[in-house]
């Protein structure tokens, strides 16, 4: 059975609107909300933990809970310091009927459910670990710390990898269990540090972070766009 992580308890520093951006409202609806939805729709998830902000898990509750299904367990925890340590506390949590996991950044409120389901199916199929990624569009250089150009590494072999990333369960708290450090920004990247194979899928340009402002701009076409495109079925 599939379980989703849903790390959602962060500050939203770089969105900067003054509030956890997890339970910032986009196209009338929490970014959290929407991520839960899409996650349920997809149809593969059978229990949910959300990290919530501190304080904020019985808010955090009564937002998710209307998208949840009957027959779909959701557990709200304490996140951590870290998206790190948030989707540690949420995996501690999960129902021991599970035995695979999807992590999704809350901030990645308009994937679809198709790519929940493309993970989800690659897991089952048997690789132990799986992301969504894109082709990079942008020339990317490496830098040294006075800003001088080191490197330009070739773009072809690059991908900007999304979430939701899948795993089996027993590899995922491995590699949690293993984490020395506390700044991973991924958790296949903790997989990686085990020396075990992670693999790509084709991720969804839908599918990008609510990091900064210009990007709830763009959020909100999006939705609008979906709005209308229901509103001529
Ligand atoms: N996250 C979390 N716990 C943390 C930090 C982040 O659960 N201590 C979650 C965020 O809520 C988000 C996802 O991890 O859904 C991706 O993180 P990011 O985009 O960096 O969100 P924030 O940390 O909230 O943003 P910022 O770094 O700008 O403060
Ligand atoms: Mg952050």
């Amino acid at each position: 059975m599939v379980g989703l992580i849903v790390p959602a308890a962060g500050m939203g520093v770089r969105l900067g609107v003054g509030m956890p951006k997890a339970l910032y409202t986009v196209g009338g609806q929490t970014l959290l909300s929407h991520a839960v939805r899409a996650a349920v729709e997809s149809g593969v998830v059978s229990a949910i933990v959300v990290a919530a902000p501190p304080g904020l898990a019985t808010r955090v509750l009564e937002f998710v809970q209307p998208e949840i299904p009957a027959d779909v367990l959701v557990r709200v925890v304490d996140g951590g310091v870290s998206r790190q340590s948030s989707v540690r506390a949420a995996l501690t949590a999960m129902s021991s009927d599970i035995d695979v996991v999807l992590v999704h950044d809350a901030a990645r409120c308009l994937a679809p459910p198709r790519l929940f389901a493309e993970v989800a199916a690659a897991v089952q199929a048997g690789r132990a670990a799986v992301v969504p990624g894109l082709e990079v569009v942008d020339t990317l250089k490496q830098v040294d710390r006075r800003g001088s150009v080191v490197d330009t590494p070739d773009r072809t072999v690059l991908r900007a990898v999304q979430t939701p990333q899948g795993f089996r369960r027993g590899l995922l708290q491995r590699a949690h269990d293993a984490a020395t450090g506390d700044e991973a920004t991924d958790d296949a990247g903790l997989v990686e540090r085990l020396g075990q194979p992670v693999y790509v899928v084709p991720g969804d340009e839908s599918a990008f972070k609510v990091t900064r402002p210009l990007d709830l701009l763009l959020a909100e076409a999006l939705l609008a766009a979906r709005a209308a495109d229901e509103g001529h079925r």
